[in-house]
């Protein structure tokens, strides 16, 4: 089955004995319908030939970022591949990408890539335990990349143990995979509120809240990487999303917010509210800067719409809502209320007792509730990964 079709792909191939098993790598990826972009480190020529992996990818091989044909732009190849594996990716390897060091084509194509990147490690047993290596793939992991587990058993030097070389059968099934799983959004198209409101005092001052919007771009750019097509509707923040499939609608207050999204919603398979809209806005905004007067000051504040809520009371039955509640205190309670009260389909409950949950962290901590009764709960984890989950809860498993 051709399951990497079209796929570009640059197989970054270090100096380890492994790097026989990179030949077959290379056979397999193309046998998939990848085409292969083979980088060889001066270090990996002295076991496999640039010969080798020239014929069975029929592409040039790189060895150099300059050789004798010129310069071999790292920074377009970078650009090009829709995946970089480094296999096999020795310790000296591992250090390099880890700490940014870039003497060599692959880690120069390393710090140029857009795209994912796939480790997999390959060393004598000592040396995949030692701590240098384990920070060094634990900060490789950090950074986005993704690791192609080392297999057991014997080893190059008559050792047993961990450090070889993952078999190319497996590293090629890991590619497809995470491929599929990209592109298992296709065709739906999802409405996201994401950010704060401002609601206008007068022309200098507004009320708004701590709402960093990260949750919701998260949430949007990890649709879009797979396949799924994005109106965000997003209040006032630092954050400039870009990428293929991804609209953006930016709004300041909540009756803005409000008149975008239902606008949107008909078109849309799901609407995910995570945006933090203000419950009340001046009822006036002063059309000049109000002037310090008495020692007190009252503003007397009206209700906004509730986007949620009129969703709730537009969604069609093949149409899908998922609200947020951020709670201080019963959250449980609070959240199944939104969820009825709103005709949602699914609530995301974060509460500020976590510590490392809520408004401007990286991370977040979530418990999802279904109208179907169910609960699932999740740990403490970056936001990114948080939007990996309330997508698989929400729009995989419930279709
Ligand atoms: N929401 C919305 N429009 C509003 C208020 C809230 O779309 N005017 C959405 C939020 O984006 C979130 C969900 O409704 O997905 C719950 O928001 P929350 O502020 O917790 O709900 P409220 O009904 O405002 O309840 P509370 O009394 O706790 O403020």
């Amino acid at each position: 089955m051709q399951q990497l079709t079209g796929k570009k792909i640059i197989l970054g191939v270090s100096g380890s004995i492994a790097a026989y098993k990179a030949v077959l790598l290379t056979r397999l990826l193309v046998q998939a319908g990848a085409e292969v972009q083979v980088l060889l480190t001066p270090a990996a020529t002295h076991f496999v030939t640039p010969l080798t992996f020239s014929t069975l990818s029929k592409r040039p091989v790189f060895t150099e970022v300059t050789s004798d044909e010129g310069w071999n732009n790292h920074v377009e190849l970078g650009l090009w591949a829709d995946a970089l594996v480094v296999a096999p990716a020795t310790a000296n390897t591992l250090a390099k990408l880890a700490n940014g060091i870039c003497d060599n084509i692959i880690a120069a194509v390393y710090l140029s890539a857009r795209c994912p990147v796939f480790v997999a490690p390959a060393m004598d047993v000592d040396m995949w335990h030692h701590p240098s290596t384990q920070a060094n793939v634990q900060r490789l992991l950090a950074y986005g990349n993704h690791l192609i587990p080392v297999g057991e058993g014997e080893l190059a030097s008559g050792l047993h143990g961990a450090g070889r070389l993952a078999e190319p059968e497996h590293i090629t099934t890991a590619l497809a995979a995470y491929f599929d799983r990209q592109s298992d959004l296709k065709g739906q198209k999802i409405l996201i509120t994401a950010g704060p409101t401002y609601e206008a005092i007068d022309p200098v001052r507004f009320l708004g809240n701590r709402s960093s919007g990260k949750m919701g771009v998260a949430l949007a750019e990890a649709i879009c990487a797979r396949g799924g097509e994005v109106v965000l509707v997003l209040g006032p923040s630092a954050l400039r999303p870009q990428m293929p499939g991804l609209e953006v609608v930016r709004v300041e207050s909540a009756q803005e917010m409000y008149t975008a999204a239902l606008a949107a919603f008909p078109q849309c398979h799901t609407a995910i509210l995570a945006a933090a809209v203000a419950d009340y806005r001046p009822a006036t905004a002063a059309a000049e800067k109000i002037k310090k007067k008495g020692d007190t000051l009252t503003l007397e504040l009206v209700k906004n719409p509730d986007i949620a809520a009129a969703l709730g009371q537009q969604k069609q039955p093949h149409q899908r809502l998922v609200g947020f509640a951020l709670e201080t205190h019963e959250g449980e309670a609070h959240a199944r209320e939104k969820l009825r009260r709103k005709h949602l389909d699914f609530i995301v409950l974060n509460t500020l007792q976590d510590s490392g949950a809520g408004f401007a962290v990286d991370t977040n901590k979530v418990t999802i509730f279904g109208a179907d009764n169910k609960v699932h709960y999740f740990e403490l984890k970056s936001k990114q990964a948080v939007a990996q989950d309330i997508i698989n809860t929400t729009l995989v498993s419930a279709t």
